[in-house]
């Protein structure tokens, strides 16, 4: 049986979504949890894209331990030595550097002669290697490549020292038979390909990440690049939880599995959904809320009489218990405690301190606390940002017969503006004050609500997306009322938006 390395690129690749920028509070609980999910490699940012990427990668470096942590670097001197200074305090570190090897790339973005991109490839791997032990290199654009020129590079960069030679079907342009068959190719043609691992990284354009990643496992990878929930780029990469639990499910074919720890995907999955703001489609495979829903009267009579019948995964494999209620009003300090280490949460005094009084708050409002609704509050409180504005009070009116009005108190330095204005509704009305006590110019351009768990005292999630001079950010805000909660939401972005973050902007190659 062999074991296929996951190099997860949630944080890098996942990030390119539309409107998946992440802060770095966000980035850091993301990649512990990564680490509780056993993925072999973190790919933690793009060091030379940003400031912001940089300071992310170097604090995921020197505070989560198990995965090599990687950095991405194109193969350009100034882009490795920064990759290097941001995972140089890794106890196992990798640079991963890149180049396009197709003609479209080279002809038209590029600009360079194959020759020239062979040279800067083995020169830039030979700097990385003179860096750190573990490089990994991938010829961008692999699939639209000419296989035997794409050999000469694979072999070239091999003898520079890369340990992984990655195969990117950047545009998602490949279908699974063309692409096993051009990882069998590499397997056969580069000489020297029994000193790296082959690595893929498959996009979803045309929904076939999965089944060519599959593919390329069964022609020889040992090394699947994905990201949670499959964010990514336009149509996204390759899904993490759909490739581990195919390889799981079907190991009499593939003869392969993975080191990841299953019961973590799911709290994996609804942590990206918190961050990035990006819903996962209920029919999704493994994920979603229908995958284990069972519908029809004939199946549902099949599964109470043995489960086989028809279920190919338990859902308790991926960690989909039946929600478990797990504290309330009277319980203390430890339970508290205990149970946040239970479900992977390791916090200093101090922050069980504050989320303590928080879950205190909450246990007033809702009787039972579920695992959801704290790892909500946790997630709020990691990912807090520094507070230009907060919310004191909120009043509301509305009703059939009457005009919906909200009256705000609003916290801003020293001064406590209230307003009171009238709106469509609720939530209208509610963001009309908070504008009018801000003196906000920014646009509401979107506005999500969900419940965290069932019950009309449930938790309510609220994500809102605005935009201000070009800029857009997202908030957050989550509370048993959703005009509160979306109160929260709002006000969580003014914060960002005042605090001068942002969602990415596009890097170049
Ligand atoms: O899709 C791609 O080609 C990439 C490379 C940088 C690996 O993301
Ligand atoms: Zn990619």
């Amino acid at each position: 049986m062999r074991t296929i390395k996951i190099f997860d690129t949630t944080l890098r690749d996942g990030e390119q979504s539309p409107g998946a920028s992440m802060n770095i509070g966000e980035k850091l609980q993301l990649a512990r949890q990564l680490a509780r999910l056993g993925v072999d490699v973190i790919e933690a940012g793009f060091a030379i894209a940003s400031p912001g990427d940089f300071e992310a990668i170097k604090t995921i470096c020197s505070e989560v331990e198990g995965p090599v942590m990687c950095s991405l670097a194109r193969a350009r001197e100034e882009d490795i030595k920064r990759a290097y200074e941001a995972v140089m305090e890794a106890p196992k570190r990798r640079i991963h550097t890149f180049h396009s090897t197709s003609d479209i790339h080279l002809k038209h973005q590029f600009r360079v002669s194959r020759e020239e991109a062979l040279r800067r490839s083995v020169e830039m791997v030979k700097l990385a290697r003179s860096l750190v032990d573990d490089v990994e290199f991938s010829p961008m654009d692999a699939t639209r490549s000419d296989a035997g020129y794409l050999c000469e590079v694979l072999e070239a960069v091999i003898d520079a020292g890369a340990g992984t030679v990655n195969i990117p079907d950047t545009v998602g342009y490949s279908i699974p038979n063309e692409f096993g068959a051009l990882i069998k190719t590499i397997t056969e043609k580069v000489k020297n390909i029994n000193k790296a691992v082959i690595s893929v990284h498959c996009h979803n354009d045309l929904g076939l990440a999965v089944a060519n990643s599959l593919s390329a496992v069964i022609n020889g990878a040992g090394q699947i690049e994905c990201t949670i929930n499959g964010i990514g780029e336009r149509a996204g990469n390759c899904s993490m939880e759909e490739v581990v639990m195919a390889l799981r499910t079907r190991r009499d074919i593939f003869n392969a599995d993975t080191n990841i720890n299953t019961e973590e995907i799911m709290r994996s999955s609804r942590l990206v959904t918190k961050i990035t703001g990006i819903s996962v489609q209920p029919n999704k495979a493994i994920v979603g809320a229908n995958a284990f829903a069972h519908e029809s009267g004939i199946h549902q009579d099949g599964l109470l009489k043995e489960k086989s019948t028809y279920e190919i995964i338990r859902p308790e494999t991926i960690g989909l218990h039946k929600t478990k209620l797990v504290l309330g009003k009277h319980s203390g300090r430890h339970a508290f405690k205990t149970r946040l280490k239970e479900i992977g949460y390791e916090l200093t005094d101090e922050e069980i301190n504050i989320a303590f009084e928080r879950f205190k708050k909450l246990a007033d409002q809702k009787k039972d606390i579920f695992d959801e609704d704290l790892e909500t509050l946790i997630s709020e409180e990691v990912a807090k940002v520094e507070e230009v504005y907060s919310l004191i009070d909120l009043n509301i009116t509305s009703g059939i017969n009457q005009k919906p009005t909200a009256m705000i108190k609003i916290k801003a330095g020293d001064n406590i503006i209230e307003k009171t204005e009238h709106g469509d509704g609720p939530v209208d009305a509610t963001y009309k004050a908070i504008v009018s006590a801000t003196d906000a110019k920014c646009s509401l351009l979107k506005f999500e609500v969900k419940s965290i768990t069932g019950g009309t005292d449930a938790l309510g999630e609220v994500m809102v997306t605005l935009e201000e001079g070009g800029r857009s950010v997202r908030g957050h805000g989550a509370d048993t009322d959703i005009i509160v909660a979306s109160a929260k939401a709002y006000i969580n972005a003014l914060n960002k938006l005042a605090k001068g973050m942002r969602d990415k902007k596009p890097f170049c190659c």
